[in-house]
């Protein structure tokens, strides 16, 4: 594990040549690199690395608020998709492993953790002022040579509830979006963003993407059920695979909304992107004090 010179960021490699690289703004992991050096991410050219803004690629963590909530009191004032990803992380450390029994993925492994919480350094102090609870994250990175895990752990650290949603705002890199189908969604009822909030079920056995596209799924059964796969030009390329979050989003901001959108470059970018977000966002996550929430997604390389 090494850091960037201004300790804005933690890199690590494998032996056999996979990296990942983690901004403590956010926890957000800004890359993800195969062993021949390919980006498995996709990070806008004008993604603001400097903790002035949310970055705009990579995976940006959603805490504690998915969108914005001005119905509900406790978090109606916090800003769209909350604070943890405007937020400098504190690195815990890193653990490594030979092998990984038991996993779909043998070899080498390295996971990196990260921790955000109202104790010191804690929040921002507007940050602390709209959201007063006692709180922990821990978010650990975890790569192994054909895989990225992203998990998370909440923990009420309060002496009263707290309602929250979490979400991995995932932006996988793709060749070209108008031949990418994604699988798994089958069946699954969904809330059309793009279309009102409309709530529809996805009829056709694969999601393609030809416009601006903005989707909260909920796949039937449970969240460990099946991988929602990307498939390119007839390929399978991702498998997301997910534990203990019941909802996915899809998004793609195509043409026009990426014009409007001052960080993203470039401006056809979104060709080369397709946001698959495991989260638990359909509903409010209520933590009694004391409880805990724990969520990951686990991303697969199959090309
Ligand atoms: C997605 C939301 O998760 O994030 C979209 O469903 C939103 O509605 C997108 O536009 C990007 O959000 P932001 O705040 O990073 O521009």
């Amino acid at each position: 594990v090494t850091f960037s010179d201004d300790n804005s960021r933690v890199i690590a490699e494998l032996p056999t040549g996979e990296s990942v690289t983690v901004l403590l703004y956010g926890a957000t992991v800004i890359s993800w690199k195969d062993a021949q050096g390919d980006e498995k991410l996709w990070l806008s050219e004008a993604a603001k690395l400097d903790g002035s803004r949310a970055v705009r690629g990579g995976i940006p963590v959603v805490f504690p608020v998915f969108g914005t909530a001005p119905t509900h009191p406790q978090t109606k004032d916090l800003p769209q998709h909350g604070f943890a990803r405007t937020s400098r992380w504190e690195f815990l450390g890193k653990s490594t492993s030979e092998s990984q029994t038991g996993s779909a993925a043998n070899g080498p492994a390295v996971k990196l953790d990260f921790g955000l919480s109202s104790a010191a350094p804690g929040l921002d102090p507007i940050a602390a002022a709209r959201w007063p609870f006692k709180f922990n994250l821990i978010y650990s990175v975890t790569l192994t040579q054909t895989s990225l895990t992203t998990s998370i752990v909440v923990t009420n650290d309060d002496s009263a509830p707290f309602d929250c949603q979490v979400l991995m705002h995932t932006y996988l890199r793709v060749k070209d979006i108008t031949a990418v189908q994604v699988q798994g969604l089958a069946d699954a009822s969904y809330i059309d963003k793009v279309d009102g909030g409309a709530r529809k079920t996805q009829s056709a056995a694969e999601v393609t993407i030809t416009g601006e596209t903005d989707r909260v799924y909920t796949p039937a059964g449970d969240p460990g059920a099946g991988p929602v796969t990307v498939v390119e030009a007839g390929r399978p390329v991702y498998a997301v695979t997910r534990d203990n979050l019941s909802n996915v989003v899809v998004w793609n901001p195509w043409a026009d909304k990426a014009q409007g959108i001052a960080d993203f470059a470039p401006k056809d970018g979104f060709r080369n992107m397709i946001c698959i977000e495991p989260g638990a966002v359909g509903a409010w996550q209520s933590l009694e004090a004391g409880d805990a929430f724990e969520g990951a997604q686990t991303i697969t390389l199959l090309g």
